[in-house]
């Protein structure tokens, strides 16, 4: 049994739980302003998700053309269809030149033009002048932007000095008697040893929750770990029903595939070799947002025109590019296509289904990164000591779908500006707080459980079943019926997650426990996502529901979106099983807000 006179303690100024794009932007600005910054990683860190991210990173340097933030932030609200906060919205977008600027200087191998300046592609939604025409916004390392920016990142740590703790498992938080967060319990993988990890700050940034679906482009390391400590800390988790499915995700493996590849002009086909976006979304094509998109692919693929034997996936279609700028612009893609598909994209299409990708909602946080919970009256309160960036976190700068290249943006912009809070707030000069007597009890109690449970169920078998429900009933079209099944079938599970036991009881490099405790993550992040989503009663970006659907001509509810009843953010609360609200923010910073139109492409 694990016993809290094993727990050793160590103490840092911040400890940062996940070595990706967000969690590795925070640690050097911190480590460099001179804290002393823990990173624990589950995996080394620049096998960390964010490696896999392809395509680029968006900013409106205007490079290649006449672009505008203000250009950037209208087509993000766009987006999200209405559901991001503006402020948030403006910050990002605002501060978007200036942080591909210092990753540049960072050493940040970015593609070039011939005068020397950072390449940049189209990529979907991202348009001049408000839809006008597409805009080559999205800043790129050919297909390897994210490999870039995480090597990057991880060199410039090192130099600054951060602690990295490799294969090491974050557990639960340690809150004091007024809710202040003043640590973290940790598994250390290799020896199987508990840890408390004492700090005057925490920061969150484990990415997302993918892999509680059955087809994800994510790493298997994306179990939703941050969320799930969030959830049993008592914090609610936002917007969690929005769900991004990616519409080039290799067929029957689930590798991505880049948008950038419609970026360089790729094209989707359907079984006749139709160019299909074509008459769904007359102004965008290929290169619409990625709810629409991925929508029109599935009705293509319903409506019995996908390709294959079985009708079953749509052709994306590279040969036209030539090989000399496959090589150049998508060398990743040319051998995804071997390896995952055995097919030669020069020559021939390559199939590929709409497959999950990115959760838009999270830990609610704010511009400043910090975690935000309802409080009295309505108002936003505070965790002193938490904060959260990147995708396990809920900014609200993506709302109900995220555009492409957006996601490393927000990793860096609400990574540096949490740094620079925590900077800001002298941390570093405060003394520490004193950890609670009982400051490992909760982790060794969950521990314990799995230790002594005799009869419970092998978790990877349990696992399976979560992710079969979310691709079933949380999918790219949703149905109420099938959605409050869906419910059902999660509370079921959760049952059954209460009482996982272990074969292997060993403590070195023991990965059925660490694989337990990813499952008791990723049932929080599934219910959240659930029950989030049955209770919303309308189609709003990701979130399609059959039910819901109207014409764009409807006055009430455009294309289904209720703004009347719907313009609001859901907060799920796990001890209760049950929904919050709370209203998005429509003003943004200094400009004139946006106000809601029909959402058209
Ligand atoms: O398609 C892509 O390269 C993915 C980019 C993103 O999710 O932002």
């Amino acid at each position: 049994m694990f016993t809290a006179s094993k727990v050793s303690r160590r103490k840092f100024d911040v400890v940062v739980v996940g070595a990706g794009g967000a969690g590795m932007s925070a640690s050097l600005l911190l480590a460099s302003a001179g804290l002393n910054v823990a990173v624990l990683s589950k995996v080394f860190p620049t096998r960390s998700h964010t490696v896999a991210a392809q395509g680029g990173i968006a900013a409106s340097l205007s490079n290649m053309n006449e672009d505008n933030w203000s250009y950037h932030f209208y087509d993000t609200v766009k987006g999200s269809d209405w559901l991001g906060d503006q402020d948030s919205i403006e910050f990002m977008c605002r501060e978007a030149p200036k942080v591909v600027y210092e990753l540049e200087h960072y050493g940040m191998p970015f593609d070039r033009n011939p005068d020397g300046t950072i390449y940049q592609r189209p990529f979907g939604g991202h348009t001049s002048n408000r839809g006008e025409k597409p805009v080559q916004r999205a800043c790129a390392a050919a297909d390897r932007t994210g490999h870039a920016m995480l090597h990057t990142l991880y060199q410039q740590n090192v130099r600054s000095r951060t602690n990295f703790f490799v294969e090491w498992m974050a557990l639960d938080f340690i809150r004091n008697a007024e809710g202040d967060v003043v640590g973290v319990t940790a598994l250390e993988m290799e020896t199987g040893d508990i840890h408390i990890l004492h700090s005057k700050a925490v920061l969150m940034a484990t990415g997302g929750a993918g892999r509680i679906y059955a087809a994800s482009t994510n790493a298997y390391i994306n179990t939703g770990d941050g969320l799930g400590m969030a959830a049993r800390a008592g914090i609610p988790l936002q917007d969690m029903e929005f769900w991004q499915f990616h519409p080039t995700g290799v067929y029957g493996a689930g590798v991505l595939l880049t948008e950038g590849c419609r970026g360089e002009g790729a094209i989707l086909r359907n079984c006749n070799g139709e160019r299909f976006m074509e008459r769904y979304a007359p102004g965008y094509k290929d290169l619409a947002t990625r709810d629409f998109v991925s929508r029109c692919m599935d009705q293509e693929i319903k409506e019995g025109r996908g390709c294959g034997p079985n009708k079953a996936y749509i052709n994306l279609d590279m040969t036209h590019l030539g090989e000399d700028t496959i090589r150049k612009r998508l060398p990743s893609v040319l051998e995804i296509g071997h390896n995952f598909a055995n097919v030669d994209i020069t020559r021939e299409p390559i199939p590929v289904v709409p497959t999950n990708h990115y959760q838009m909602g999270g830990i609610p946080s704010s511009i400043t990164g910090q975690v935000v919970v309802p409080g009295k009256d309505g108002t936003q309160e505070v965790v002193r000591g938490l904060y959260a960036v990147g995708e396990c976190s809920c900014v609200s700068v993506h709302g109900a779908n995220r555009l492409g290249c957006n996601s490393l943006l927000d990793l860096v912009v609400f990574g540096f500006a949490a740094a620079k809070h925590i900077i800001g707030e002298h941390h570093c000069e405060e003394s520490h707080k004193p950890l609670p007597a009982n400051a490992a009890d909760n982790s060794l109690e969950r521990l314990n459980k799995l230790e002594s449970n005799k009869s419970g169920e092998y978790c990877q078998r349990v696992a399976d079943d979560i992710r079969n429900t979310m691709q079933s009933h949380a999918s790219v079209f949703r149905s109420q019926e099938s959605m409050d099944e869906g419910v059902q079938k999660i509370a079921k599970i959760r049952d059954r997650v209460s009482a996982l036991s272990l074969t292997d009881k060993s403590r070195v490099f023991n990965t059925e426990r660490v694989e337990a405790l990813e499952v008791q993550n990723m049932i929080e992040v599934a219910q959240a996502t659930m029950v989030s989503a049955a209770a919303r009663h309308e189609c709003r970006g990701a979130h399609s529901v059959r039910d819901y659907d109207r014409p764009a001509d409807d006055p009430q509810c455009p294309l289904g979106r209720d703004d009347a009843n719907w313009l609001k953010h859901t907060l799920w609360h796990s001890a209760t099983n049950s929904l919050g609200y709370k209203p998005v923010q429509m003003k943004p910073l200094t400009v004139e807000s946006i106000a809601p139109q029909v959402r058209t492409f």
